[in-house]
Protein backbone atom coordinates (compact mmCIF):
# COMPACT_ATOMS: atom_id res chain seq x y z
CA UNK A 1 0.00 0.00 0.00
CA UNK A 2 1.26 3.38 -1.11
CA UNK A 3 2.60 4.97 1.95
CA UNK A 4 2.16 9.14 0.47
CA UNK A 5 -1.34 10.12 2.48
CA UNK A 6 -0.61 7.72 5.48
CA UNK A 7 -0.25 11.21 7.68
CA UNK A 8 -3.45 12.27 5.97
CA UNK A 9 -5.73 9.30 6.81
CA UNK A 10 -3.51 7.64 9.84
CA UNK A 11 -2.18 10.71 11.63
CA UNK A 12 -0.77 9.97 15.40
CA UNK A 13 -1.00 13.56 16.12
CA UNK A 14 -2.85 16.82 15.15
CA UNK A 15 -2.57 20.09 15.61
CA UNK A 16 -5.29 22.63 15.17
CA UNK A 17 -4.22 25.85 13.77
CA UNK A 18 -6.94 28.47 14.71
CA UNK A 19 -8.69 26.29 17.23
CA UNK A 20 -11.10 29.10 18.71
CA UNK A 21 -12.60 29.47 22.32
CA UNK A 22 -15.71 30.39 20.63
CA UNK A 23 -18.25 27.85 20.31
CA UNK A 24 -20.04 28.04 16.49
CA UNK A 25 -16.52 29.23 15.22
CA UNK A 26 -15.08 26.67 12.33
CA UNK A 27 -11.88 26.25 14.52
CA UNK A 28 -13.83 25.00 17.34
CA UNK A 29 -16.02 22.67 15.67
CA UNK A 30 -12.81 21.18 13.93
CA UNK A 31 -11.47 20.59 17.47
CA UNK A 32 -14.51 19.32 19.25
CA UNK A 33 -15.14 16.90 16.18
CA UNK A 34 -11.65 15.61 16.72
CA UNK A 35 -11.94 14.85 20.11
CA UNK A 36 -15.70 13.78 20.64
CA UNK A 37 -15.65 11.61 17.90
CA UNK A 38 -12.42 9.53 20.06
CA UNK A 39 -9.24 10.03 17.96
CA UNK A 40 -7.00 8.42 19.81
CA UNK A 41 -3.67 10.43 19.12
CA UNK A 42 -2.38 13.22 20.61
CA UNK A 43 -4.60 16.80 19.74
CA UNK A 44 -2.92 20.43 19.98
CA UNK A 45 -5.37 22.95 20.16
CA UNK A 46 -3.01 26.12 18.84
CA UNK A 47 -3.95 29.73 19.69
CA UNK A 48 -2.09 32.65 20.96
CA UNK A 49 -4.72 33.80 22.71
CA UNK A 50 -5.53 30.90 24.83
CA UNK A 51 -3.85 28.87 27.36
CA UNK A 52 -6.80 25.64 27.36
CA UNK A 53 -9.64 24.97 24.98
CA UNK A 54 -11.80 22.32 25.20
CA UNK A 55 -9.97 20.97 28.36
CA UNK A 56 -6.52 20.72 26.17
CA UNK A 57 -3.33 22.55 27.02
CA UNK A 58 -3.31 25.17 24.34
CA UNK A 59 0.40 26.46 22.29
CA UNK A 60 0.63 30.01 20.87
CA UNK A 61 2.33 28.43 18.03
CA UNK A 62 2.82 24.89 16.59
CA UNK A 63 6.41 25.70 17.00
CA UNK A 64 5.69 25.40 21.01
CA UNK A 65 4.48 21.50 20.47
CA UNK A 66 6.70 19.82 22.19
CA UNK A 67 6.10 16.30 20.61
CA UNK A 68 5.82 15.63 16.83
CA UNK A 69 2.89 17.01 14.76
CA UNK A 70 1.79 14.37 11.89
CA UNK A 71 -1.32 16.43 10.41
CA UNK A 72 -1.99 20.10 11.12
CA UNK A 73 -5.73 21.63 10.34
CA UNK A 74 -5.05 25.14 9.55
CA UNK A 75 -8.59 27.26 10.13
CA UNK A 76 -6.99 30.87 10.65
CA UNK A 77 -7.98 33.80 8.31
CA UNK A 78 -6.28 33.60 4.67
CA UNK A 79 -3.88 36.59 5.83
CA UNK A 80 -1.94 34.52 8.31
CA UNK A 81 -2.00 31.11 6.44
CA UNK A 82 1.16 31.91 4.89
CA UNK A 83 3.11 32.23 8.05
CA UNK A 84 1.67 29.37 9.54
CA UNK A 85 2.40 27.17 7.25
CA UNK A 86 6.13 29.03 7.02
CA UNK A 87 6.01 27.59 11.18
CA UNK A 88 4.32 24.07 10.46
CA UNK A 89 7.28 23.34 7.80
CA UNK A 90 9.75 24.29 10.49
CA UNK A 91 8.14 21.85 12.95
CA UNK A 92 7.97 19.12 10.42
CA UNK A 93 4.57 19.09 10.11
CA UNK A 94 3.86 16.18 6.82
CA UNK A 95 0.59 17.36 5.93
CA UNK A 96 -1.47 20.41 6.55
CA UNK A 97 -4.87 20.33 6.12
CA UNK A 98 -6.29 23.99 5.18
CA UNK A 99 -9.54 24.86 5.70
CA UNK A 100 -9.52 28.67 5.17
CA UNK A 101 -11.09 30.20 1.79
CA UNK A 102 -9.77 32.85 0.02
CA UNK A 103 -7.15 31.51 -2.31
CA UNK A 104 -7.60 30.87 -5.63
CA UNK A 105 -11.03 30.24 -5.98
CA UNK A 106 -11.56 34.02 -5.47
CA UNK A 107 -8.51 34.90 -7.83
CA UNK A 108 -6.14 34.54 -5.10
CA UNK A 109 -3.84 32.65 -7.35
CA UNK A 110 -0.47 33.97 -5.73
CA UNK A 111 -0.78 33.23 -2.47
CA UNK A 112 -1.81 29.87 -3.39
CA UNK A 113 1.40 29.11 -5.63
CA UNK A 114 3.21 30.80 -2.47
CA UNK A 115 1.64 28.17 0.10
CA UNK A 116 2.35 25.49 -2.55
CA UNK A 117 6.16 26.61 -2.86
CA UNK A 118 6.21 26.91 1.45
CA UNK A 119 5.09 23.33 1.40
CA UNK A 120 6.97 21.88 -1.22
CA UNK A 121 10.39 23.21 0.67
CA UNK A 122 9.16 21.45 3.78
CA UNK A 123 8.19 18.16 2.32
CA UNK A 124 5.30 18.70 3.18
CA UNK A 125 1.63 17.95 1.97
CA UNK A 126 -1.35 20.34 1.58
CA UNK A 127 -5.45 19.24 1.21
CA UNK A 128 -7.09 21.77 0.00
CA UNK A 129 -7.34 25.30 0.83
CA UNK A 130 -11.06 25.79 0.82
CA UNK A 131 -11.82 23.00 2.43
CA UNK A 132 -14.04 21.38 5.41
CA UNK A 133 -11.38 18.79 6.37
CA UNK A 134 -10.95 14.68 6.36
CA UNK A 135 -12.49 12.01 7.90
CA UNK A 136 -11.57 8.38 8.69
CA UNK A 137 -13.44 6.06 10.39
CA UNK A 138 -11.44 3.06 11.09
CA UNK A 139 -9.32 5.51 13.47
CA UNK A 140 -12.30 7.39 14.15
CA UNK A 141 -10.78 10.62 13.08
CA UNK A 142 -13.19 13.23 12.47
CA UNK A 143 -11.27 16.67 11.64
CA UNK A 144 -14.20 18.21 9.70
CA UNK A 145 -17.06 21.38 10.73
CA UNK A 146 -19.23 18.36 9.58
CA UNK A 147 -21.78 16.56 11.55
CA UNK A 148 -19.93 15.46 14.64
CA UNK A 149 -21.13 11.55 14.01
CA UNK A 150 -20.32 10.19 11.46
CA UNK A 151 -21.03 5.93 10.89
CA UNK A 152 -18.54 3.94 9.99
CA UNK A 153 -18.59 1.30 7.02
CA UNK A 154 -16.80 0.92 3.87
CA UNK A 155 -17.60 3.94 1.69
CA UNK A 156 -15.11 6.24 0.68
CA UNK A 157 -16.37 9.39 -0.42
CA UNK A 158 -14.15 12.02 -1.85
CA UNK A 159 -15.92 15.70 -2.74
CA UNK A 160 -15.47 18.86 -4.56
CA UNK A 161 -18.11 20.52 -3.27
CA UNK A 162 -17.87 21.94 0.01
CA UNK A 163 -21.56 22.49 1.52
CA UNK A 164 -22.79 19.71 -0.37
CA UNK A 165 -20.19 17.51 1.23
CA UNK A 166 -21.30 18.50 4.45
CA UNK A 167 -24.74 17.79 4.24
CA UNK A 168 -24.39 14.38 2.94
CA UNK A 169 -22.40 13.34 5.96
CA UNK A 170 -25.63 13.83 7.85
CA UNK A 171 -27.40 12.36 5.52
CA UNK A 172 -25.84 9.14 5.37
CA UNK A 173 -26.19 8.90 9.04
CA UNK A 174 -29.86 9.31 8.47
CA UNK A 175 -29.70 6.74 5.75
CA UNK A 176 -27.56 3.90 7.50
CA UNK A 177 -24.95 4.79 4.84
CA UNK A 178 -21.30 3.53 6.52
CA UNK A 179 -18.22 5.64 5.65
CA UNK A 180 -14.52 4.42 6.24
CA UNK A 181 -13.84 8.48 4.57
CA UNK A 182 -14.97 11.58 3.43
CA UNK A 183 -12.23 13.78 1.62
CA UNK A 184 -13.40 17.65 0.77
CA UNK A 185 -10.96 18.56 -1.61
CA UNK A 186 -11.45 22.32 -2.26
CA UNK A 187 -9.11 23.84 -4.58
CA UNK A 188 -6.79 20.40 -4.85
CA UNK A 189 -3.27 23.16 -4.88
CA UNK A 190 -1.51 20.13 -4.40
CA UNK A 191 -3.38 16.66 -2.83
CA UNK A 192 -5.73 15.97 -6.06
CA UNK A 193 -8.72 13.47 -6.45
CA UNK A 194 -6.62 11.01 -8.00
CA UNK A 195 -3.78 10.75 -5.10
CA UNK A 196 -6.80 10.40 -2.74
CA UNK A 197 -8.51 7.85 -5.12
CA UNK A 198 -5.39 5.64 -5.38
CA UNK A 199 -4.43 5.83 -1.68
CA UNK A 200 -8.24 5.11 -1.15
CA UNK A 201 -8.03 1.28 -3.74
CA UNK A 202 -5.54 -0.03 -1.37
CA UNK A 203 -7.49 0.59 2.02
CA UNK A 204 -8.38 -2.46 3.61
CA UNK A 205 -11.26 -0.53 4.88
CA UNK A 206 -12.59 0.49 1.77
CA UNK A 207 -14.70 -1.69 -0.80
CA UNK A 208 -16.17 1.15 -3.15
CA UNK A 209 -14.98 4.57 -4.23
CA UNK A 210 -17.53 7.92 -4.54
CA UNK A 211 -16.37 11.01 -5.88
CA UNK A 212 -17.98 14.40 -6.33
CA UNK A 213 -16.36 16.11 -9.37
CA UNK A 214 -16.81 19.14 -10.34
CA UNK A 215 -13.78 19.48 -12.49
CA UNK A 216 -10.14 18.40 -13.09
CA UNK A 217 -7.42 21.05 -13.08
CA UNK A 218 -5.73 21.47 -16.81
CA UNK A 219 -3.33 19.06 -17.91
CA UNK A 220 -4.21 15.83 -15.29
CA UNK A 221 -6.54 14.01 -18.00
CA UNK A 222 -4.06 11.88 -19.01
CA UNK A 223 -2.55 10.87 -15.61
CA UNK A 224 -6.56 10.50 -14.41
CA UNK A 225 -7.46 7.74 -17.13
CA UNK A 226 -3.96 6.17 -16.28
CA UNK A 227 -4.27 5.99 -12.22
CA UNK A 228 -8.34 5.94 -12.33
CA UNK A 229 -7.54 2.52 -14.47
CA UNK A 230 -5.63 1.00 -11.79
CA UNK A 231 -7.96 2.20 -9.43
CA UNK A 232 -11.06 0.54 -10.94
CA UNK A 233 -8.87 -2.44 -11.41
CA UNK A 234 -8.84 -2.95 -7.74
CA UNK A 235 -12.26 -1.65 -6.39
CA UNK A 236 -15.55 -0.08 -8.07
CA UNK A 237 -15.33 3.77 -8.31
CA UNK A 238 -18.47 5.77 -8.78
CA UNK A 239 -18.46 9.22 -10.07
CA UNK A 240 -21.08 12.05 -10.24
CA UNK A 241 -19.68 14.89 -12.30
CA UNK A 242 -21.20 18.35 -12.02
CA UNK A 243 -21.45 21.12 -14.66
CA UNK A 244 -22.71 18.80 -17.00
CA UNK A 245 -24.58 21.95 -18.98
CA UNK A 246 -22.88 24.99 -19.94
CA UNK A 247 -24.04 27.58 -17.11
CA UNK A 248 -22.91 24.66 -14.62
CA UNK A 249 -19.67 24.10 -16.26
CA UNK A 250 -19.51 28.07 -15.84
CA UNK A 251 -20.33 28.11 -11.73
CA UNK A 252 -18.12 25.03 -11.52
CA UNK A 253 -15.60 27.29 -12.65
CA UNK A 254 -16.02 29.95 -10.28
CA UNK A 255 -16.70 27.41 -7.18
CA UNK A 256 -13.46 25.50 -7.10
CA UNK A 257 -11.14 27.02 -10.04
CA UNK A 258 -11.47 24.04 -11.96
CA UNK A 259 -12.33 23.22 -15.77
CA UNK A 260 -15.28 21.84 -15.79
CA UNK A 261 -14.12 21.05 -19.69
CA UNK A 262 -16.69 19.38 -21.87
CA UNK A 263 -18.81 16.76 -20.67
CA UNK A 264 -18.16 13.95 -23.77
CA UNK A 265 -14.77 14.22 -23.02
CA UNK A 266 -15.52 13.17 -19.21
CA UNK A 267 -18.09 10.40 -20.59
CA UNK A 268 -15.37 9.06 -22.51
CA UNK A 269 -12.90 9.19 -19.97
CA UNK A 270 -14.88 7.36 -17.54
CA UNK A 271 -16.30 4.87 -19.94
CA UNK A 272 -12.23 3.85 -20.75
CA UNK A 273 -11.58 3.41 -17.13
CA UNK A 274 -14.50 1.44 -15.75
CA UNK A 275 -15.75 4.59 -13.77
CA UNK A 276 -19.39 3.86 -12.92
CA UNK A 277 -21.07 7.40 -13.73
CA UNK A 278 -24.18 8.22 -11.37
CA UNK A 279 -26.27 11.35 -12.61
CA UNK A 280 -28.09 12.17 -9.20
CA UNK A 281 -26.43 11.47 -5.28
CA UNK A 282 -29.08 9.72 -5.06
CA UNK A 283 -28.01 6.94 -7.43
CA UNK A 284 -24.36 7.08 -6.57
CA UNK A 285 -25.34 6.16 -3.05
CA UNK A 286 -27.44 3.36 -4.02
CA UNK A 287 -25.37 2.01 -5.99
CA UNK A 288 -22.50 2.72 -3.27
CA UNK A 289 -24.67 0.75 -0.39
CA UNK A 290 -24.68 -2.30 -3.17
CA UNK A 291 -20.93 -2.43 -3.43
CA UNK A 292 -20.43 -2.18 0.05
CA UNK A 293 -22.12 -4.80 1.52
CA UNK A 294 -22.97 -7.32 -1.05
CA UNK A 295 -20.03 -9.80 -3.02
CA UNK A 296 -20.16 -9.06 -7.15
CA UNK A 297 -22.36 -11.02 -9.17
CA UNK A 298 -20.53 -14.12 -10.34
CA UNK A 299 -22.91 -14.62 -13.47
CA UNK A 300 -25.93 -12.50 -15.41
CA UNK A 301 -29.07 -15.05 -14.11
CA UNK A 302 -31.36 -12.49 -12.08
CA UNK A 303 -34.55 -13.64 -10.18
CA UNK A 304 -37.28 -11.68 -8.62
CA UNK A 305 -39.17 -12.53 -5.71
CA UNK A 306 -42.27 -10.66 -5.14
CA UNK A 307 -45.97 -10.10 -2.74
CA UNK A 308 -47.11 -8.02 -5.60
CA UNK A 309 -47.48 -8.49 -9.47
CA UNK A 310 -47.57 -4.88 -10.05
CA UNK A 311 -44.06 -4.15 -8.44
CA UNK A 312 -42.65 -7.88 -10.16
CA UNK A 313 -43.59 -6.07 -13.17
CA UNK A 314 -42.15 -2.10 -12.45
CA UNK A 315 -38.99 -4.50 -11.57
CA UNK A 316 -39.22 -6.08 -14.44
CA UNK A 317 -39.53 -3.16 -16.84
CA UNK A 318 -36.70 -2.07 -15.11
CA UNK A 319 -34.68 -4.89 -15.41
CA UNK A 320 -34.84 -4.58 -19.23
CA UNK A 321 -34.34 -0.89 -19.63
CA UNK A 322 -31.00 -1.97 -17.18
CA UNK A 323 -29.87 -4.56 -19.52
CA UNK A 324 -30.22 -6.69 -16.27
CA UNK A 325 -30.61 -10.25 -17.32
CA UNK A 326 -33.80 -12.10 -15.98
CA UNK A 327 -33.46 -16.12 -15.50
CA UNK A 328 -35.82 -18.34 -17.18
CA UNK A 329 -36.28 -20.93 -14.35
CA UNK A 330 -35.85 -24.21 -15.58
CA UNK A 331 -38.59 -27.30 -14.75
CA UNK A 332 -37.23 -28.11 -11.84
CA UNK A 333 -36.43 -24.78 -10.18
CA UNK A 334 -39.88 -23.86 -10.95
CA UNK A 335 -41.72 -26.92 -9.41
CA UNK A 336 -39.22 -25.87 -6.20
CA UNK A 337 -40.59 -22.38 -6.26
CA UNK A 338 -44.29 -23.94 -6.24
CA UNK A 339 -44.07 -25.31 -2.87
CA UNK A 340 -42.87 -21.93 -1.53
CA UNK A 341 -46.35 -20.26 -2.75
CA UNK A 342 -49.86 -20.70 -2.47
CA UNK A 343 -51.59 -22.60 -5.30
CA UNK A 344 -52.46 -19.38 -7.32
CA UNK A 345 -48.68 -17.93 -6.97
CA UNK A 346 -46.63 -17.77 -9.81
CA UNK A 347 -43.12 -19.63 -9.84
CA UNK A 348 -42.20 -17.95 -13.30
CA UNK A 349 -39.74 -15.08 -12.83
CA UNK A 350 -40.77 -12.49 -11.21
CA UNK A 351 -41.51 -15.40 -8.95
CA UNK A 352 -45.04 -14.06 -7.05
CA UNK A 353 -45.75 -14.97 -3.73
CA UNK A 354 -49.07 -13.34 -4.00
CA UNK A 355 -50.31 -10.57 -1.64
CA UNK A 356 -51.49 -13.65 0.48
CA UNK A 357 -47.22 -14.22 1.35
CA UNK A 358 -46.24 -14.23 5.14
CA UNK A 359 -42.68 -14.77 6.35
CA UNK A 360 -42.24 -18.65 5.93
CA UNK A 361 -42.97 -18.06 1.86
CA UNK A 362 -40.67 -15.76 1.75
CA UNK A 363 -38.29 -17.54 3.66
CA UNK A 364 -38.85 -20.92 2.05
CA UNK A 365 -38.62 -19.08 -1.72
CA UNK A 366 -35.38 -17.01 -0.43
CA UNK A 367 -33.88 -20.46 0.32
CA UNK A 368 -34.50 -21.73 -3.18
CA UNK A 369 -32.86 -18.90 -4.75
CA UNK A 370 -30.10 -18.89 -2.87
CA UNK A 371 -29.22 -22.77 -2.88
CA UNK A 372 -29.78 -23.11 -6.98
CA UNK A 373 -27.11 -23.12 -9.68
CA UNK A 374 -29.52 -21.39 -12.11
CA UNK A 375 -29.46 -18.03 -9.91
CA UNK A 376 -27.10 -15.53 -9.65
CA UNK A 377 -28.58 -12.69 -8.15
CA UNK A 378 -31.60 -12.26 -6.23
CA UNK A 379 -34.15 -9.26 -6.08
CA UNK A 380 -36.40 -9.36 -3.63
CA UNK A 381 -39.47 -7.38 -3.37
CA UNK A 382 -42.21 -6.59 -0.86
CA UNK A 383 -46.07 -4.24 -0.57
CA UNK A 384 -47.09 -3.35 2.21
CA UNK A 385 -50.09 -5.81 3.08
CA UNK A 386 -51.89 -6.24 6.70
CA UNK A 387 -51.22 -9.66 6.73
CA UNK A 388 -46.84 -9.01 6.80
CA UNK A 389 -45.55 -7.44 9.57
CA UNK A 390 -42.53 -5.70 7.41
CA UNK A 391 -40.23 -5.26 10.30
CA UNK A 392 -40.72 -8.93 10.80
CA UNK A 393 -39.90 -9.81 7.07
CA UNK A 394 -36.82 -7.77 7.43
CA UNK A 395 -35.56 -9.80 10.67
CA UNK A 396 -36.79 -13.58 8.20
CA UNK A 397 -34.65 -11.83 5.42
CA UNK A 398 -31.53 -10.98 7.39
CA UNK A 399 -31.70 -14.24 9.25
CA UNK A 400 -31.72 -16.55 5.77
CA UNK A 401 -29.60 -14.33 4.20
CA UNK A 402 -26.92 -14.74 7.12
CA UNK A 403 -27.15 -18.09 6.41
CA UNK A 404 -26.00 -18.09 2.75
CA UNK A 405 -23.61 -15.03 3.71
CA UNK A 406 -20.53 -17.61 1.90
CA UNK A 407 -22.99 -17.98 -1.29
CA UNK A 408 -21.29 -14.97 -3.04
CA UNK A 409 -25.41 -13.85 -4.75
CA UNK A 410 -26.01 -10.68 -3.96
CA UNK A 411 -29.55 -9.78 -2.47
CA UNK A 412 -31.35 -6.10 -2.99
CA UNK A 413 -34.38 -5.34 -1.24
CA UNK A 414 -37.16 -3.31 -1.98
CA UNK A 415 -40.02 -2.38 0.05
CA UNK A 416 -42.50 -0.08 -0.38
CA UNK A 417 -45.52 1.10 2.29
CA UNK A 418 -45.86 3.54 5.09
CA UNK A 419 -43.70 4.37 8.34
CA UNK A 420 -43.21 0.81 9.27
CA UNK A 421 -41.59 -0.28 6.07
CA UNK A 422 -38.63 2.36 6.48
CA UNK A 423 -38.51 1.00 10.09
CA UNK A 424 -37.49 -2.31 8.12
CA UNK A 425 -35.24 -1.10 5.50
CA UNK A 426 -33.19 0.64 8.15
CA UNK A 427 -32.79 -2.46 9.66
CA UNK A 428 -32.01 -4.19 6.51
CA UNK A 429 -29.53 -1.44 6.04
CA UNK A 430 -27.66 -1.89 9.47
CA UNK A 431 -27.76 -5.62 8.63
CA UNK A 432 -25.43 -5.09 5.91
CA UNK A 433 -28.84 -6.06 3.06
CA UNK A 434 -29.00 -2.96 0.87
CA UNK A 435 -33.13 -2.22 0.53
CA UNK A 436 -34.29 0.75 -1.69
CA UNK A 437 -37.66 2.28 -1.50
CA UNK A 438 -38.86 1.11 -5.13
CA UNK A 439 -38.07 -1.68 -7.15
CA UNK A 440 -36.61 0.68 -9.96
CA UNK A 441 -33.47 1.70 -7.39
CA UNK A 442 -32.69 -1.91 -6.65
CA UNK A 443 -32.43 -2.95 -10.18
CA UNK A 444 -30.86 -0.30 -11.03
CA UNK A 445 -27.91 -0.96 -8.34
CA UNK A 446 -27.69 -4.20 -9.05
CA UNK A 447 -27.40 -2.86 -12.50
CA UNK A 448 -24.34 -1.29 -11.65
CA UNK A 449 -22.85 -4.05 -10.02
CA UNK A 450 -23.51 -5.96 -13.26
CA UNK A 451 -21.47 -3.47 -15.40
CA UNK A 452 -18.95 -3.47 -13.39
CA UNK A 453 -18.34 -6.78 -13.27
CA UNK A 454 -17.99 -6.94 -16.98
CA UNK A 455 -15.78 -4.35 -17.05
CA UNK A 456 -13.34 -6.39 -14.51
CA UNK A 457 -13.97 -9.65 -16.88
CA UNK A 458 -13.27 -7.60 -20.12
CA UNK A 459 -9.74 -6.20 -18.58
CA UNK A 460 -9.31 -9.77 -16.82
CA UNK A 461 -9.27 -10.76 -20.52
CA UNK A 462 -6.97 -8.16 -22.02
CA UNK A 463 -4.53 -9.47 -19.49
CA UNK A 464 -5.07 -13.02 -20.09
CA UNK A 465 -4.46 -13.00 -24.00
CA UNK A 466 -1.24 -9.78 -24.02
N1 LIG B 1 -2.27 30.94 15.16
C1 LIG B 1 -3.30 30.26 15.67
N2 LIG B 1 -4.50 30.80 15.92
C2 LIG B 1 -4.65 32.11 15.63
C3 LIG B 1 -3.62 32.87 15.08
C4 LIG B 1 -2.37 32.24 14.85
N3 LIG B 1 -1.35 32.88 14.32
N4 LIG B 1 -4.08 34.10 14.91
C5 LIG B 1 -5.36 34.12 15.31
N5 LIG B 1 -5.72 32.91 15.77
C6 LIG B 1 -6.97 32.45 16.32
C7 LIG B 1 -7.96 33.54 16.56
O1 LIG B 1 -7.67 34.26 17.75
C8 LIG B 1 -9.25 32.77 16.64
O2 LIG B 1 -9.45 32.21 17.91
P1 LIG B 1 -10.49 32.87 18.99
O3 LIG B 1 -11.85 32.76 18.37
O4 LIG B 1 -10.33 32.03 20.20
O5 LIG B 1 -10.03 34.28 19.15
C9 LIG B 1 -9.05 31.65 15.66
O6 LIG B 1 -7.65 31.64 15.38
C10 LIG B 1 -9.79 31.89 14.34
O7 LIG B 1 -9.46 33.16 13.86
P2 LIG B 1 -10.60 34.24 13.46
O8 LIG B 1 -9.91 35.48 13.10
O9 LIG B 1 -11.65 34.30 14.51
O10 LIG B 1 -11.15 33.58 12.15
P3 LIG B 1 -12.59 32.97 11.84
O11 LIG B 1 -12.85 31.81 12.69
O12 LIG B 1 -13.60 34.02 11.80
O13 LIG B 1 -12.34 32.50 10.34
C11 LIG B 1 -11.73 30.78 8.83
C12 LIG B 1 -11.29 31.64 10.01
C13 LIG B 1 -10.61 29.91 8.38
C14 LIG B 1 -12.91 29.89 9.28
C15 LIG B 1 -12.21 31.73 7.67
O14 LIG B 1 -11.19 32.60 7.33
C16 LIG B 1 -12.58 30.96 6.44
O15 LIG B 1 -11.79 30.74 5.54
N6 LIG B 1 -13.88 30.55 6.36
C17 LIG B 1 -14.35 29.77 5.25
C18 LIG B 1 -14.06 28.31 5.49
C19 LIG B 1 -14.74 27.48 4.45
O16 LIG B 1 -15.88 27.69 4.14
N7 LIG B 1 -14.00 26.53 3.86
C20 LIG B 1 -14.49 25.75 2.78
C21 LIG B 1 -15.50 24.83 3.25
S1 LIG B 1 -16.01 23.76 2.01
Amino acid sequence: MSRSLDALFRPRSIAVIGASRHPGKIGYTILKNIIDYGYRGRVYPVNPKATEILGLKAYPSVLDIPGPVDMAVVAVPAPIVQKVAEEAGKKGVKVLVVITSGFAETGNVEAEKRLVETARRYGMRILGPNIFGVAYTPIRLNATFGPGNLREGNIAFITQSGALGIALMGWTVMEELGLSAVVSMGNMADIDVVEVSEYLADDPHTRVITIYLEGLKPGTGRRFIEAMRRVTAKKPVIVIKAGRSRRGAAAAASHTGSLAGSDNVYSAAFKQTGILRAYTVEEMFDWARAFASQPLPRGENTIIITNGGGVGVLATDAAEEHGVKLLTPSKELRDKLSQTMPWFGSPRNPVDLTGQAVEENYEKALTVAFESGEVDNIILLYCRTAILDPVSLAETIVEVAGRYEDSGKPLLVSMIGGEDVYRAMNLLNRHSIPAYPSPERAVAALSAMLRYRSYREKIAGRAATS
